[in-house]
């Protein structure tokens, strides 16, 4: 631990990590880049993968050091600042909420992180008596929400298109842009139009790379980068007519896997910006950087909270990880919001671990009316977009099995007789049931549903004596809480699993311009090949048994997207034809013949005749 601290911190914050030093992984942004502490998480036991995933998070917290590369940080003075000046903006719009709107907006878990937050705090306002001021966006509409569809967050134009719709007759509006990796074209896109548009819009961009990190390729069928919007929105931020909000919080512990950090981030930042604007506005004062620290450190607190019960997530790591490997699922039921971080968690297994849609899935219990912008899109759309109680009771509860593993999430305060009521009913089928609940001191859990679910995470969070707005803290963090453990656990679970190699998901679906990138650096990474190599690799198997083309080699990215996304074990079928120097068909086969992924990629990897271990760093010209 450093001396040099400006806050007493919640938690013991870690030293700076490796990744801060200026040659780390230099041509990677911070978000993409592995993380040195979970440089073995897939050797890692249940406990230890808690343990990695804890200090991963912690990082979140750390603030800035001076000695060393110097990126912001989420305490840094200038976050700080740029946090009030936004919360000025915010206040604004409060203040008038005839024909205003404040617009929550990103792709895949940015996305359905800016449904959750547009619920919260309409919610905050309908308790005050006042009308919904805020929307959100995703790429894809709503049901992205609950089911991953990579690649509609490539589209520019769509989001302007989104973006359009929702603002139609506003005379004013805060336009929340959120891209962890600076990085979505249809945030890309509408940020780009609010800057056109700045006598309506107010654009803040949220992410967690520097703007000289954010992504440079142009984007397909618009006239610019991200990292040209970014730099944009940068200059306008001297005269205060757009923000950028981008403290580094550390490379995610499976690399690229923005859900987790950058989700939790997200929510962090967010939460406590818009909170203290509501806390502040009907005082008429201006919002002080200790009010923002206040709320910062609850958040904080939780993470101690939460990890506090790391022997007993670990034991639901390894439950959930037995599940996957005996092929069975794992099934997530939350109440009320709890229920929509479920299905967050499960949607992105889906991309993140090339899983099936099944394997970790959420389930949404309670009161949904007001949630959605478009239930209709939604609700009985078939199995693919299945989320709700009735969903789970009809078409999961029938075929649930011994091996399924099931965990509850709920609080003290939802309606116990309902949550006993689905207890019995899944006891019928499975034994297999958990339960996370969040009491506040003074609260027990009822004798009968404990000798329903023996085995429960029972959380006690103090009480905070607060006014309306604050209470909001305690629902955040329940929430937060929720959101680290779910992450813990479904990840850990796919590295039980053998889907991860070293820190990297090295199974992820190629379903967007962004994974097609990442796809190529992992197998440059594992091999050491040129990216040309690397590419080629990738594009034989997406295309096999075609030959390729030089007309195909040169078609844009959406094409071979377009022909991958559907496709199973991509990335580990290419890095085994360059490791092996083999064909796809036999890469196929030995994939098929091995225990796990991770196996066969390890046996390719230590086979005798290969030079360079994959933790051996790689020249720098290698990379490209
Ligand atoms: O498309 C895949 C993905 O990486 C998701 O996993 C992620 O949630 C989404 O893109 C959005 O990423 P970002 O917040 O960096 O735009």
């Amino acid at each position: 631990m450093r001396g040099t601290k400006k806050y007493s911190h919640v938690i013991d914050t870690p030293d700076p990590g490796k990744w801060e030093l200026a040659g780390y992984e230099s041509t990677l942004p911070i978000t993409e880049k592995s993380n040195p502490i979970t440089r073995e998480l897939d050797r890692a036991d249940p406990g230890q993968i808690v343990q990695l995933l804890r200090d991963c998070d912690a990082e979140i917290f750390q603030e800035e050091d001076q000695a060393l590369v110097n990126y912001q940080r989420l305490y840094s003075e200038m976050v700080l600042k740029t946090m009030m000046d936004i919360i000025g903006k915010v206040q604004e719009v409060l203040k008038e909420p005839e024909n205003t709107l404040i617009v929550l907006s990103g792709g895949g878990a940015s996305g359905r992180m800016a449904f959750l937050m547009a619920v919260s705090f309409n919610k905050l306002l309908k308790g005050l008596g006042q009308p919904p001021q805020y929307t959100y966006l995703i790429a894809g509409g709503d049901r992205c929400l609950v089911a991953s569809q990579e690649g509609h967050e490539d589209s520019a134009l769509l989001g302007i298109e989104d973006l359009n719709k929702v603002c139609e007759g506003k005379k004013k509006v805060i336009f929340f842009g959120i891209s962890c990796g600076l990085s979505a074209p249809y945030v890309a896109g509408q940020l780009d139009f609010c800057m056109n548009n700045l006598d309506i819009y107010t654009p803040v961009l949220v992410g967690f790379n520097p703007v000289s990190m954010a992504r440079s390729e142009k984007i397909e069928g618009f006239h610019s980068s991200f990292r040209q919007v970014a730099e944009r929105m940068e200059k306008l931020q001297e005269t205060h007519q757009a923000f950028v909000l981008n403290p580094a919080v550390g490379p995610e512990g499976v690399a690229g896997s923005s859900r987790m950090k950058g989700g939790s981030a997200t929510k962090i930042l967010l939460e406590t910006l818009l909170l203290a604007a509501h806390k502040t506005v009907s005082k008429d004062g201006e919002v002080s950087e200790k009010c923002l620290l206040e709320i910062l450190r609850t958040y904080e607190r939780a993470h101690k909270v939460t990890y506090s019960q790391s022997k007993k997530i670990a034991a639901l790591v390894k439950q959930a990880g037995t599940s996957l490997q005996k092929k069975a699922y794992v099934y997530l039921v939350g109440w009320h919001t709890l229920g929509i971080i479920a299905i967050m968690d499960g949607a992105e297994c889906v991309p993140t671990f090339g899983a099936d849609l099944n394997d970790v899935r959420g389930f949404l219990i309670g009161d949904r009316s007001e949630m959605f912008n478009r239930e209709a899109d939604l609700v009985a759309q078939g199995p693919k977009f299945a989320f709700s109680e009735e969903d789970f009771v009809k078409s999961i509860l029938p075929s649930l099995t011994e091996q399924d593993t099931v965990l509850f999430l709920f609080t003290m305060d939802d309606n116990l007789a309902e949550v006993e009521k689905l207890a019995i009913q899944v006891k019928e089928r499975t034994s297999n049931i958990h339960a996370l609940s969040h009491a506040t001191v003074g609260q027990y859990l009822p004798a009968s549903l404990k000798k329903l679910i023996p085995s429960i995470i029972s959380i006690t969070w103090p009480i905070l004596f607060l006014e309306y707005e604050g209470n909001f803290i305690q629902r955040f963090q329940r929430e937060l809480s929720t959101k680290w453990i779910l992450n813990t656990v479904s990840t850990g679970a796919h590295v039980l699993k053998g889907k991860i190699l070293r820190n990297y998901m090295v199974d992820l679906r190629v379903s967007n311009a962004k994974l097609f990138e990442r796809a190529v650096a992992i197998l440059q990474r594992f091999t050491g090949d040129t990216r040309a190599k690397c590419r080629e690799a990738l594009l034989q198997v997406v295309y096999h048994p075609e030959q390729l083309s030089q007309e195909l080699r040169a078609a844009p990215v959406s094409k071979h997207v377009a022909r991958a996304t559907d496709q199973v074990q991509v990335v580990p079928t290419a890095l085994l034809c360059l490791l092996r120097h083999c064909a796809v068909p036999e890469a196929r086969a030995r994939l098929d013949a091995a225990p796990s992924l991770r196996a066969a990629l390890d046996a390719a990897l230590s086979a005798p005749g290969r030079k360079r271990g994959p933790d051996q760093p790689q020249p720098e010209e290698q990379r490209t």
